[in-house]
């Protein structure tokens, strides 16, 4: 049901990460994915969501997750056993699964899958850039003063490199923002939390929509990317044509 354009990898060894990242579903498509990919309770929970755009990135985002899940485990993706914990961050209920994290904003959802406790996020920049209070809220001392250091025109997109590699790291290791120190040079980094080393990495969806995968794991060696952009096709059940 995925179809796989591309794939750019980088760097080596120790943790692998595969990172996927598709567009959101068209309306026309919702009903078909929905009955191949959902569970029978997240196909009630659709209808719970009032906006057509949630519904649709909804949709994408666990269709894609149970697609990937399903691979690692050897099931349909119907039959994934997704929990919810009480921190509302999604787990399986399978020995032996891998590590996972979702994000959605705007019309891009991506999931990410690795044998490491792993975060995403991704973001689209606004020109308009951050209100001061949010800055000085996420960022920690030293964040804000290579933050203040940088000419005006680089400050919208150099805010959202770091909002969404710190969302990636707080979902990597549960660790509050204020205690994460990411930094806002665009690298691959390594860099220290209170649940251990943390790699870092800066990923692009497209033109002004930043990604970052957060990766706790030890070595002097980042963790191998695998990443690629899907599209979901549901030409042959009649749901609509290919993306
Ligand atoms: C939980 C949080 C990280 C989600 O990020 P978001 O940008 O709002 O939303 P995203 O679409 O990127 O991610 C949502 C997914 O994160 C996952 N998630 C939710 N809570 C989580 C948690 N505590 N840990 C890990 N993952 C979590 C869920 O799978 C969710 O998708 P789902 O609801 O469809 O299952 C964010 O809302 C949050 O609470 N951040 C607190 C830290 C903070 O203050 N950040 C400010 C900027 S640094």
């Amino acid at each position: 049901m995925i179809r796989r354009h591309s794939t750019v990898r980088s760097s080596l060894r120790r943790a692998t990460a595969e990172v996927t990242f598709a567009p959101i579903i068209p309306l026309a498509s919702l009903d078909c994915i929905a009955a191949r990919s959902l569970s029978t309770g997240e196909r009630a929970e659709i209808a719970a969501l009032d906006r057509e755009d949630d519904r649709r990135r909804f949709v994408t985002a666990r269709a894609l997750l149970r697609q990937r899940l399903a691979s690692a485990l050897g099931l349909a993706p119907t039959e994934v056993p997704l929990v919810r914990s009480p921190e509302r961050s999604l787990g399986v209920a399978a020995a032996g699964a891998p590590h996972f994290s979702v994000t959605h904003a705007g019309e891009w959802v991506a999931v990410a899958v690795c044998d490491a406790p792993i975060g995403i996020d991704l973001e689209p920049v606004l020109p308009s850039g951050p209100d001061p209070l949010l800055v000085a809220r996420v960022a920690t001392a030293s964040e804000r003063a290579a933050y203040g250091t940088l000419p005006p025109q680089e400050r919208p997109a150099a805010f959202v490199r770091l909002w969404v590699r710190k969302e990636a790291a707080v979902k990597a290791t549960g660790c509050s923002p204020d205690r994460l120190d990411v930094g806002i040079e665009p690298a691959c980094r390594r860099v220290r939390s209170p649940a251990g080393a943390l790699w870092i990495s800066d990923l692009q969806v497209g033109p002004g929509i930043p990604m970052a995968v957060a990766v706790l794991a030890g070595g002097r060696t980042p963790p191998r990317l695998e990443v690629s952009r899907a599209a979901f096709d549901v030409g042959r059940a009649g749901g609509g044509g290919r993306q």
